[in-house]
């Protein structure tokens, strides 16, 4: 079965081309991040409309790139939700357009079941079962994996996400948007030690996360320091790498309690905050230290893209489901 996955929930267009015995034939993304930079985050009005200039000749191209043409195409699927209203409008209205001009089925996906499953596309992916880190711009979560759809949520943020938390402190540090890579290339220069920032909710039981009280530290450290008159470029590198660090090691510790609990050894970090490299290695040390593993997609991977949604679609309509011709979108949506 081949499937054209269609990702808008957001600032990226996402497609690809997904084939359940060859694997991903292609995939193109346009990331709209140039056009929000000024505003310092997404405007959604002018991402539903990039994404209307950008779904069809990216389309094109994947299929172009695969070699294929609309008739090659099996079924379609579209992030669903959760996400900008608007921009999912078009990836669901494109897809269900297509999927009655073409007379094949339509499966729309949840965005966070696209980024579980992104670890799929690599080499050596995870077996069932396993424990999942989502850490996007939107969701903070850990959840029990025992397969496609079988999904037990065991501890999620109570307020700003981690992704959220890196673009917010990114913010007010000056940095620009997305947050997350510009504080993780300024901490490559920053002094460990210099600062030492609270590890949130780690020192009470539960798998729950609060990453709003960091953002106030941060300000709070930073506005100290400028008083001071030590408002260097060295500075603002030891603060995004002591936010960094007390991130990274609040979910290291949620993560190892969440394995002990679960007594599983595999674990799957998604979404855009898994590119971070602090955050891979040492999941990747606490792993090897339990005799576990831990897997993550390629970084254009753990960002929004088509690839994922293809293939959590995919695996979708092999286990029977499709959705009818209606366009239902759900800016909120529990996986
Ligand atoms: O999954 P994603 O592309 O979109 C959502 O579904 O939200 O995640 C975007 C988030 C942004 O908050 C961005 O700052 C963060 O992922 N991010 C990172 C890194 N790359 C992207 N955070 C930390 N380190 C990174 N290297
Ligand atoms: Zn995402």
């Amino acid at each position: 079965m081949r499937v054209l996955g269609l990702e808008t929930s957001c600032d990226e267009t996402g497609v690809a081309l997904y084939d359940s015995e060859r694997g991903l034939l292609a995939d193109a993304l346009f990331s709209q991040i140039d056009l929000h930079r000024m505003y310092g985050g997404v405007v959604p009005e002018l991402a539903s409309r990039d994404h209307v200039r950008r779904a069809v000749p990216l389309i094109r191209q994947v299929l172009a790139e695969a070699g294929c043409s609309l008739q090659d195409v099996d079924a379609l699927a579209y992030t669903a939700g959760p996400g900008l209203v608007g921009a999912l409008l078009v990836g669901a209205c494109t897809a269900q357009a297509m999927s009655t001009a073409l007379g094949i089925p339509a499966v729309g996906v949840h965005h966070m079941e696209g980024h579980l499953l992104a670890p799929m596309l690599e080499e050596n992916p995870p077996a069932f079962p396993f424990v999942a880190l989502l850490v996007s711009g939107g969701h903070t979560q850990l959840v029990r994996v025992d397969g496609i759809g079988r999904y037990q949520l065991l501890g999620e943020s109570l307020d700003d996400a981690a992704g959220e938390a890196f673009d917010k402190t990114a913010k007010l540090l000056g940095l620009d948007y997305p947050g997350g890579p510009e504080i993780a290339r300024l901490a490559e220069q920053g002094t460990a030690g210099r600062f030492t920032f609270p590890r949130p909710m780690t020192d009470r039981p539960g798998l729950d996360f609060s990453f709003s009280g960091l953002k106030t530290f941060t300000l709070n450290t930073w506005q100290q320091c400028q008083a001071a008159g030590d408002a260097s470029e060295q500075t603002r590198a030891d603060i995004a790498y002591a936010f960094q660090q007390a991130v990274v090691e609040t979910l290291v510790i949620k993560c190892r309690r969440a394995l002990k609990d679960t007594q599983l050894k595999r674990l799957v970090i998604a979404g855009g905050v898994s590119a971070n490299l602090q955050l891979r290695e040492q999941l990747g040390a606490m792993l090897s230290k339990l005799g576990g593993q831990v897997f993550y997609a390629r970084p254009r991977f753990c960002t929004d893209n088509g690839a994922m949604i293809a293939y959590a679609g995919c695996q979708r309509l092999l286990a029977g489901q499709q959705d009818g011709p209606q366009v239902a979108v759900h800016a909120r949506w529990p996986m």
